[in-house]
């Protein structure tokens, strides 16, 4: 039997402080941030702790390259990190750092640990340095040819490709991912976790069944498990940014082994700050424990961490919930095409809720990628969440707003019954983290309370004296189905919870809230709870998304953005000439910087826009050009362009065109129009 309260430690992957988070780092903080109040809302005690990952490397290259000291770097971008979570109604209980004094004691206590249980060996390490940052290269910032399956652009310690792990010594071809420059062997002392001595505990950790997704368990099994493991190297040679080792002068601890000691020693914060035992929490066989991580990091949670974790006396995790990458309209997110959309701007278009409503509808508990295919994107948040649950409410409420709901529950064909006892059931698949099941249920329980309404008309009833009370009767009825469903969507869509407690004059604080109707309460007037995703906002988006500055995400330090994955299909699909250009060819075309000053439709042109180009004082340019299917022309007003300002003028049907605008693409939806980097001004010429 399950115990009344259960008490639940849960967290997600401490974000490195190096930069912003952005839509596919929000699949888990999102996913998780649901699991949580879930458990909070059935009344468990449920602590969602998590904290910025600051030390490395990057970290050190970045404040040098900014001219601040680390400490400021990683203060900022906290404070950025918390107030963007905070945007998508994210909660943590707490959100500490890695760099703090309790992760400091806490790194030392565990490493006493594993020091006593004989499991630190030291041996002498070639590791490749980089000459122009001055600095050994942590294995993520080290890319090249993988040694196995000699997939180019390879991290230097594993293969996404073959999924082999390796020394960075081993890859072929390395270069630095900090300053691109081609790292050199140097020689330096490390210590090393000895795993391989943890193995049989492993083994049966790993695969009992208990811990982990069947397809990660596996995994372990085939790739890992069947060898000798292999010692793991957790230090680092000046000079890093991390916590120097004590019995180590001069060296440091490798950021992933303080990374996961950070969620102890965040949740050792929250402790002291509200008067609790770290031990009640990660020493209690009463307490249960829970990762969120992305596939990516399965190595560092399912056998080094348990491994430490074991050794140095903590509670070992429950399960580790393993999800998949975020891919966009199925690629991976990409900076040139808008895709990596960063949290705040997200924000600055959309409304958090889709989000968060559309990643809950595609996850399911599995460690498949997902996908954010935007016409998706807009036709369920549309259908499911205006259309069927807030239409449920906004079809009643304004018959009773200002007035109160009816003193007894009517007669409803047992809707709500019906729906309370879906309870159940649905909390199973939130509990299993099939929350796309859940909302499947949720919905059906939507569309039954559609039903009801359009067989009652309440809008017919209005308008008859004598069936005032039926009115409200239907409306009553409507009101606590659209309650219930708030109630079991209330972990998805917080903001909907608060909307509809505010509607009703009832807070919705428990997952039973669901189980009795409300009567006899007031009801408010009804404000607009949710609208449509409006299509030109996420073209904004997309729009922003390809001109964030690079300064947020740095290329040169982000991993992510440093992998080029440029296909050859362009030049297939339109070959170069062979054909040579002089120069005189060429300083025949005269390019020239514009801004675009007017842009409008052009009646019976579906595919043109007719622009007014400005080359600066009084000089412009009436251009038709053929980019309608992608731009829209209020988006167009005021940006750059490149024309060629000597076009011989054509007449066309709809006026003349004294120029073109300079773009690449093979049209269609694949139009990009050129321009220039920011400072340049309209006519200057292009050269
Ligand atoms: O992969 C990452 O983004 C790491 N910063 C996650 C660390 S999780 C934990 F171990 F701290
Ligand atoms: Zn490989």
């Amino acid at each position: 039997m399950e115990p009344m309260s259960r008490r639940i430690l849960v967290t997600a992957a401490l974000p490195y402080a190096n930069g912003p988070i952005h839509i596919g780092h929000l699949v888990e903080y999102i996913q998780t941030d649901i699991w949580v109040r879930f458990q909070k809302l059935r009344g468990n005690r449920c602590l969602y702790i998590c904290a910025d990952d600051t030390h490395g490397t990057a970290i050190m290259i970045r404040a040098r390259q900014e001219g601040r000291s680390e400490e400021a770097l990683i203060a900022d971008m906290r404070e950025q990190h918390i107030r963007d979570f905070s945007g998508f109604d994210i909660e943590f209980d707490h959100y500490g750092s890695t760099h703090s004094e309790e992760n400091r004691r806490l790194c030392a206590q565990i490493w006493q640990s594993v020091t006593d249980a004989g499991l630190v060996v030291e041996k002498p390490v070639e590791q490749l340095y980089d000459p122009q940052a001055g600095t050994y290269l942590a294995d993520r910032f080290v890319k090249g040819i993988c040694p196995v399956c000699k997939s180019p652009d390879q991290y230097g310690d594993h293969c996404e490709k073959c999924l082999s792990n390796y020394t960075p010594k081993e890859l072929i071809d390395p270069r630095s991912t900090l300053s691109g420059a081609t790292p050199e062997l140097r020689e330096a002392p490390h210590r090393f976790i000895r795993l391989e001595t943890l193995h049989a505990f492993l083994n049966e950790w790993t695969q009992s069944g208990r811990h982990l997704q069947p397809e990660i368990a596996n995994y372990l099994k085939g790739h890992f498990l069947g060898d000798e493991l292999r010692d793991w190297d957790v230090t680092r040679p000046p000079q890093y940014f991390g916590f120097e080792i004590p019995d180590f002068p001069g060296n440091y601890w490798y950021v992933w082994f303080d990374a996961p000691i950070g969620y102890i020693a965040s949740t050792w914060q929250w402790c002291q700050q509200n008067q609790e035992s770290l031990d009640d929490w990660w020493k209690s066989p009463d307490c249960e424990v829970h990762h969120f991580i992305g596939k990516d990091i399965t190595y560092f949670h399912t056998l080094f961490w348990p491994g430490i974790l074991k050794t140095a006396g903590f509670s070992l995790p429950t399960f580790v919930h393993i999800h998949g990458f975020l891919t966009v309209d199925g690629e991976k997110m990409s900076k040139s095409r808008g895709t990596f959309v960063q949290a705040e701007t997200y924000l600055k278009h959309l409304d958090p809720s889709y989000l968060r409503y559309f990643f809950a509808s595609k996850l399911s508990g599995k460690v498949d990628d997902l996908d954010l295919n935007v016409d998706e994107f807009k036709a369920k948040v549309d259908a499911d969440l205006v259309g069927k649950v807030v239409n449920i409410a906004s079809r009643c409420a304004r018959f009773v707003a200002g007035g109160r709901l009816s003193d007894v529950y009517p007669a409803d064909d047992r809707l709500f019954a019906d729906a309370a006892a879906a309870g159940d059931r649905i909390a199973a698949l939130f509990e299993a983290c099939d929350y796309n099941a859940a909302l499947r249920e949720i919905m059906v329980l939507a569309d039954r309370a559609n039903q009801y309404i359009e067989a009652n008309e309440p809008w017919k009833l209005r308008k008859d004296e004598t069936q005032q009370d039926a009115l409200r009767d239907v409306c009553t009825v409507g009101l606590n189905l659209f309650r219930q469903i708030a109630v079991y969507l209330a972990p998805v869509l917080p903001q909907l919870a608060r909307q509809t407690a505010t509607l009703l004059n009832s807070p919705i604080a428990h997952w039973d809230d669901a189980q009795t109707p409300l009567t006899g309460t007031p009801v408010s007037p009804f404000e607009h709870m949710l609208q449509r995703v409006d299509p030109g906002q996420v073209q904004k988006m997309i729009e922003d998304s390809k001109s964030s500055s690079p300064a947020d995400a740095p290329a040169a330090v982000n991993p992510q953005s440093s992998s080029f994955d440029d296909g050859p299909e362009p030049l297939q699909q339109e070959p170069m000439t062979d054909a040579h250009c002089t120069i005189d060819d060429f300083i025949k075309v005269d390019m020239r910087v514009a801004r675009v000053i007017a842009a409008n439709h052009v009646e019976g042109a579906d595919k043109l826009l007719q622009l007014t180009l400005s080359l600066g004082g009084d000089e412009t340019r009436n251009v038709f050009a053929g980019i309608k299917s992608v731009y829209n022309p209020e988006q167009l007003i005021g940006r750059l362009v490149i024309c060629c300002a000597n076009l011989a003028p054509r007449k066309m049907r709809f006026g003349t065109s004294e120029g073109m605008v300079l773009a690449s693409g093979s049209g269609g939806q694949d139009i990009y129009l050129l321009s220039p980097d920011s400072g340049a001004k309209p006519g200057m010429r292009v050269h």
